[in-house]
């Protein structure tokens, strides 16, 4: 029996928990109940993540303070997770005596065998709120392109990544006040000091899929800076133990703790457990010297990576623990193949889809869905719909409902005393080993196929034999008996394959079967001479008009101000490390009176020049039928030589309110399509389009 410890990662206490989260929390609690099922000793913990600026903020902006927020914001994700049959040995918070005992060790040992240094960092700092200025808090004008109201960290109009102390006219989106650069002291974790041993880690053992240890190659290669743990009050957290006591009170940064919390819960479940029959020993998963002895696995989104494979091994190893057996990242969730969107009613809360939907479909469609691998996985609502109803209620559960009525009826529920299908039979109870492996690979789409085919080879059975005609035929009684007995059997493994993707489906499979164990080993004990209860009907067919119902509501739900907000200091690093799923936060509907607002118009191309000192921008003299040319700068210097354009027809959008460049003003916009850092094509009109026509 292997013990093993697994877990999640850490929801924001800032916000619901959503479609996309239940990616990872599925797929999870399936592996650890298929390994539970295998007859390993699994522990899983989680634990919401409390701290950080985001939090903190969201606290203010609700009127209660951070520990209220939080409070409420883990029952509703607890309630969640209970929907969707997430079953945690253990939810905690990382706002907990544990987490700042281990948060503390961590640090004081890292600190003491010289892996902490401090420096001075300036950073643009909001005067009104008195606080440091995440990338995310700053907006002002892109330093290259000149374009208005662009965040801290890069330029959505040309792409330039830079500092947020490089934006023009910077204001904080906190309070609109002009931020001041202000210099403070901060802590810094030596990751480079640990990058042979990082090196040796990612290769070694199998802990990291292959797509991920070559995405920690490249940052190998482009070098490891120290990491900058501390932050300046006001910040929702832990104090750094031992600073300066003249110094002002330093905060360890949310994701030196988020992680910190996996070890937090499990000593929160360690201590619940103590003197009872399932004792958990926490030395025994976390010291070094143990590492052998148990397993221990996180289960990350793609975005995460950075945090889990660099900083938290090193941080684990720098501090004399053990580091994770495995770090098994997976990708993001598409809705009918596109990002998650609002306003198409695809963003979806959990609450709202249970209220709607029966939550294992969801988790059947995700295991249909889920490989080993780190790619991004589409629920696509029809398909999600057929798939259901055809592979669940069409072939599964319709394997007992056509063979329990007879043996009910006519045999008062008892199976035959020999099974005359044992070749088909043992072949299904041999599939299970490849069943079993393919869960134990997180190869859950193979599982799932496997099982299905077991399905179809049952059905194949039933329509061979024809139960229904025999039990007609007079003198046919025992054969009605052993072909029903053989589908019950069949369905019983079935239930035992798939009982760590339906646990209440086979909860009540087991109630009708009659037996008392689904474990994966049970599939061997054949059902002779046994006893079953009356069927009833274990799942239903997903309606057409729930699933859009739910979009619907979806819409509804979340045009309201409650979207969570993404930790800003998260999606800083991410950002610049990784591609991250945004969320579709700003309602993308607008109306027809917005629409109209906007003056388009067709317009001649007198001339496009380079602009010296701006290698992102062509600057054109613009024909829009009025008295004199315009002057517009355009970001698409990258793709286009100025001779291509001139004497063009392009489209202008000439209402725009003019905008002050570092080149000069610029008094519109060429319209073109694509993207600004992989290539735009400039929309051109045909000849006969009138310069000045508006567009309509
Ligand atoms: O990205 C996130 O949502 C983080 N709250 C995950 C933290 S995982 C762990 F490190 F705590
Ligand atoms: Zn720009």
């Amino acid at each position: 029996m292997r013990e093993i410890l697994v877990t999640s990662a850490l929801p924001y206490a800032n916000g619901y928990i959503h479609l996309g989260h239940l990616v990872e929390y599925i797929q999870t609690d399936i592996w650890v109940r298929a390994m539970k099922a295998q007859g390993h000793q699994v522990t899983y913990v989680c634990a919401d993540d409390a701290h950080g600026t985001a939090i903190m903020l969201k606290a203010e902006s609700n009127g209660i303070t951070p520990e209220e927020q939080i409070a409420s914001v883990k029952a509703s994700h607890e309630a969640d997770f209970a929907k969707f049959l997430i079953d945690f040995d253990n939810y905690h918070t990382t706002h907990s005596e544990e987490n700042k005992h281990f948060s503390e060790l961590i640090y004081r040992r890292l600190n003491s065998a010289g892996h902490i240094s401090t420096r001075d960092v300036e950073q643009l700092f909001d005067p009104e709120k008195q606080l440091f200025l995440a990338d995310r808090f700053v907006k002002g004008q892109c330093p290259e392109c000149g374009a208005m109201d662009q965040y801290g960290d890069n330029c959505e109009v040309c792409g330039t990544t830079y500092d947020a102390t490089d934006l023009i006219n910077p204001y904080s989106t906190l309070s609109d006040a002009t931020p001041v650069l202000k210099t403070s002291k901060h802590y810094f974790f030596d990751l480079p000091g640990f990058e042979q041993f990082l090196k040796d880690w990612t290769r070694s053992d199998n802990r990291l899929q292959v797509s991920v240890a070559n995405k920690l190659q490249e940052w190998f290669d482009a070098g490891l800076a120290s990491w900058d743990i501390s932050r300046d009050a006001p910040y929702f957290g832990f104090k750094i133990p031992d600073t300066p006591s003249d110094e002002p009170d330093k905060y360890f940064y949310v994701w030196l703790d988020a992680p910190v919390g996996y070890m937090a819960s499990f000593q929160n479940l360690c201590d619940k457990r103590k003197g009872g029959d399932n004792e958990l020993d926490f030395d025994r998963y976390w010291m070094q010297e143990n590492e052998h002895k148990t397993e221990v696995y996180h289960f990350i989104g793609k975005d995460i990576v950075y945090f889990h494979a660099l900083f938290w091994p090193a941080m684990l190893a720098g501090s004399e623990f053990r580091t994770p057996t495995g770090v098994f990242a997976h990708g993001f969730l598409m809705v009918n193949g596109e990002k998650m969107s609002k306003s198409r009613g695809t963003f979806i809360k959990a609450e709202t889809y249970a209220e709607h939907l029966h939550p294992e479909y969801l988790r059947y469609y995700f295991a249909s869905k889920l490989s080993d691998k780190v790619e991004d996985i589409n629920l696509d609502l029809e398909d999600f719909m057929q798939k259901v109803n055809s592979d669940l209620v069409g072939k599964v559960v319709n394997i007992a409902s056509r063979s329990a009525g007879f043996l009910v009826k006519k045999y008062d529920g008892m199976l035959s005393d020999t099974c005359v299908e044992s070749t088909l039979l043992e072949d299904i109870t041999k599939t299970g080993d490849e069943i079993a492996a393919a869960y134990e690979n997180r190869e859950f789409a193979r599982a799932m196929r496997l099982i299905m085919q077991c399905a179809d080879k049952a059905n194949e059975y039933i329509d061979d034999k024809k139960p229904w005609s025999l039990a007609k035929i007079e003198g046919t009684e025992q054969e009605v008996q052993d072909v029903c007995s053989v589908a019950i059997n069949i369905f019983r493994q079935l239930m035992v394959y798939l009982a760590p993707v339906l646990p209440e489906l086979t909860g009540n499979a087991k109630a009708f079967l009659n037996i008392d164990d689904l474990s994966f080993a049970s599939r061997n004990q054949w059902m002779l001479g046994h006893k079953i209860n009356k069927f009833k009907p274990l799942m239903q067919r997903i309606e057409e008009k729930d699933v859009a119902a739910m979009v619907e509501d979806s819409k509804a739900s979340l045009t309201q101000t409650d979207a969570p907000a993404v930790s800003n200091d998260t999606k800083a690093v991410a950002d610049k490390k990784n591609t991250e799923q945004t969320e579709d936060t700003a309602d993308d509907y607008i109306g027809i009176e917005d629409f109209a607002k906007v003056e388009m118009r067709v317009a001649h191309v007198v001339e496009c020049s380079h602009v010296e000192g701006a290698d992102k921008l062509l600057q054109f003299t613009l024909d829009v039928g009025e008295d004199k040319p315009r002057n517009v700068f355009s970001g698409i210097r990258k793709f286009y030589e100025p001779e291509q354009l001139t004497g063009k027809k392009v489209i202008c959008v000439t209402n725009l309110a003019p905008r002050k460049m570092k080149f000069g003003v610029s008094e519109g916009m060429v319209l073109s399509t694509g993207d600004p850092k992989t290539g735009l094509t400039v929309v051109t009109l045909p000849d006969e389009c009138v310069v000045g026509d508006k567009l309509a």
